[in-house]
């Protein structure tokens, strides 16, 4: 009896001790969860993307590359700021290093410098336009101005349909590289228009003078890789992503600086 006892004690211990050191192996192996492989992207971060020397840096976006989908895709976004967008800030850098335009702030340079000089005019051009394409887009955005913006396009356009159709027109129709654009005027009016290459409705001498606040880039590098030759389509998509606040406060903006 004395033994049974002996034995069923040991086998007991021995029970315990194998449970114990399963729930020890299980510690261990670690099974990966899966959202934490869902949430790993396949772009880089707009924020490591860093200007070579000189006055002008790259802002960053303040959404991430694929943040646009299904609209703009992460890829054509991610090669658009890194690659062309970097390339027109390091090269206004390099244009501008040892004059005296490195002094002048950067709409001084597209108003008043030497609209001969294509280094600075496309550089300067391509800086100013992409930090504001960059900035009137985002997720979760779309639908339609609101407040003094929605009245001042139906003051100036009749209603908004009349508006967007008038936008989508002139990126449509425009022949080649260049931006389409929403500005203010001068005297305060809302007027659209498109300009060709990095031109930008700051410069003089442009079909389209003013404050610009709402610009798309309509180069094929800003669409061909998701749209190819179907740039009536991006210019669709391109709604779904207008950030209207962002548009509503700088035409605010513009509005302060209009000569009553
Ligand atoms: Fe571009």
């Amino acid at each position: 009896m004395k033994i049974q006892k002996l034995a069923l004690l040991s086998f007991t211990f021995l029970m315990l001790f194998a449970c114990r050191e399963k729930n020890n192996l299980e510690e261990v192996i670690q099974i990966p969860e899966p959202e934490a492989q869902e949430t790993q992207s396949v772009y880089g971060n707009p924020a490591d993307v860093k200007a070579e020397k000189g006055k002008f840096k790259m802002r960053g976006l303040s959404y991430a590359y694929n943040a646009l989908e299904p609209y703009i895709d992460g890829k054509t976004m991610e090669l658009h700021y890194s690659r062309h967008h970097l390339s027109y800030c390091n090269n206004l850098n390099k244009a501008l290093a040892g004059t005296d335009l490195e002094k002048w702030s950067l709409e001084d340079i597209l108003k008043k410098s030497d609209p001969n000089n294509l280094a600075i005019r496309n550089n300067a051009g391509g800086y100013y336009n992409h930090n504001l394409y960059w900035e009137v887009m985002g997720p979760k955005a779309g639908g339609q101005p609101k407040d003094s913006l929605a009245a001042a396009i139906n003051r100036d356009f009749g209603n908004y349909d009349t508006f967007k159709a008038q936008f989508v027109d002139a990126a449509t129709k425009h022949f080649g590289s260049g931006w389409a654009w929403l500005v203010v005027d001068k005297t305060g009016k809302l007027v659209v228009g498109s300009t060709q290459n990095q031109d930008n409705p700051l410069m003089p001498d442009m079909p389209v003078s003013g404050t610009p606040i709402l610009a798309i880039d309509v180069w094929e590098h800003a669409y061909y890789l998701k749209y190819q030759n179907k740039r009536g389509e991006y210019i669709s998509a391109f709604f779904n992503v207008v950030n209207w606040n962002v548009v509503e406060k700088k035409y605010l903006d513009a509005m302060k600086r209009v000569v009553k």
